[in-house]
């Protein structure tokens, strides 16, 4: 059976690697990996296929920036072809990114078989790109694989067939699991005795210089605790040089990091501020405080059994809850069921035994 494994984005990547390598020594699947190009810088993109232990995709559509409608359609014409010509039994798409949406709405059209690996999170905010990209793909997908209960019983009432349904865990925490070893051995210079990490993109923070330099504020406040570490994706640099931010020396803001470097700062973080969805996961998992700055998310299990607490989209509220934190009132948080490093091994047994 030929899989075809479709990422595009950095929170692709820590997915589609373990199931990759589970999928391996199997001998009755030959697979492929498919590459949109979505992200494209190094940082972004050719670090983690290093770190993961990803092969060299065999093939780059290399759509790169552009507005939604420009991203997804640039990604289905060129994918279209590819599959006409590859014919794969399976194409298989992750989490909730323009690259995931775009590849199932092709193959859907096609009549070609798509499993969609993290299937069923939802914030209930239909403002988010990523929800309708979780909505749709979700409709098209003939494999479900779930990474908590939730998400289970969000797509039974959204009217798909339970036998379609798969609770398999979290496989972004297999990734985790399977590379903590080099975790600590990864350089990322000195790290300060105790610090905040923080990342942030979101185009609800991001994108409206008001917010954005509101947030940027407050986490010069809280630098005058402790120090801050940013490490910065590429659209917040470009919108945080737009309003011309000038940090104090303790709000670090420097370049997105590779996978073990950031997850060795996550682990040594006193706590992580973000709007992120895998980092409220990660952080869960490693039992590090999260705050993040969103109304919603669509992983409730993080909040109920993990460390992670929704503030809102209020800046104001940050340094009162960062003291907070730092002051000893931290959420004692457990690891949700099924995160222990075997979801691959399940969506890889799933798939030889249902095809
Ligand atoms: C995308 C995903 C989001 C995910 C995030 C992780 C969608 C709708 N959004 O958002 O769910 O959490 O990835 O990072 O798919 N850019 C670069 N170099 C790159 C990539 C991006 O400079 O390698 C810049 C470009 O200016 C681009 C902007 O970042 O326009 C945004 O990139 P895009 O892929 O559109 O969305 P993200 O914000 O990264």
């Amino acid at each position: 059976m030929y899989c075809l494994h479709v990422v595009g984005a950095r929170p692709n990547f820590m997915k589609a690697a373990p199931l990759i390598r589970a999928l391996a020594p199997r001998p009755s699947i030959r697979q492929k990996v498919l590459h949109t190009g979505q992200h494209y810088d190094r940082p972004m993109s050719d670090v983690f296929f290093q770190e993961l232990g990803i092969p060299h995709p065999d093939f780059n559509l290399a759509v790169g920036s552009g507005t939604h409608a420009q991203q997804t359609s640039c990604i289905m014409l060129r994918f279209e072809q590819i599959v006409v010509d590859e014919k794969p039994n399976l194409i298989i798409v992750y989490g909730d990114v323009n690259s995931t949406l775009a590849a199932a709405l092709v193959c859907s059209k096609l009549h070609l078989p798509v499993a969609h690996v993290e299937a069923g999170l939802r914030s209930f905010d239909r403002t988010m790109p990523e929800e309708i990209n979780r909505l749709l793909t979700d409709q098209m997908a003939d494999l479900l694989f779930t990474p908590s209960e939730d998400a289970d019983q969000n797509l039974l009432r959204e009217g798909i067939p339970r036998e379609r349904i798969h609770f398999v865990g979290n496989v972004m925490i297999d990734c985790l699991i399977n590379l903590r070893p080099q975790i600590a051995e990864a350089d990322s210079g000195v790290l300060p005795l105790k610090y905040a990490l923080v990342t942030l993109h979101r185009p609800s923070n991001v994108d409206d210089s008001e917010m954005l330099r509101k947030i940027l504020n407050a986490l010069g406040e809280i630098s005058g605790d402790l120090p801050v570490v940013f490490p910065c994706h590429p659209r917040t640099r470009h919108k945080i040089s737009e309003i011309a931010f000038d940090p104090p020396e303790a709000l670090r803001i420097c370049e997105p990091q590779g996978y073990l470097q950031f997850l060795r700062l996550q682990e040594h973080a006193a706590l992580v501020i973000t709007d992120s969805g895998g980092i409220q996961e990660e952080t869960t998992f490693l039992g590090v405080p999260c705050l993040t700055l969103r109304d919603t998310t669509e992983r409730p299990i993080t909040v109920t059994v993990g460390t992670n607490k929704l503030i809102g989209r209020r800046p104001e509220r940050l340094h009162q809850e960062v003291r907070a934190v730092l002051a000893g009132e931290r959420k004692a948080g457990r690891v949700p069921p099924l995160w222990d490093g075997c979801s691959a091994d399940r969506i890889a047994n799933c798939l030889c035994s249902v095809l």
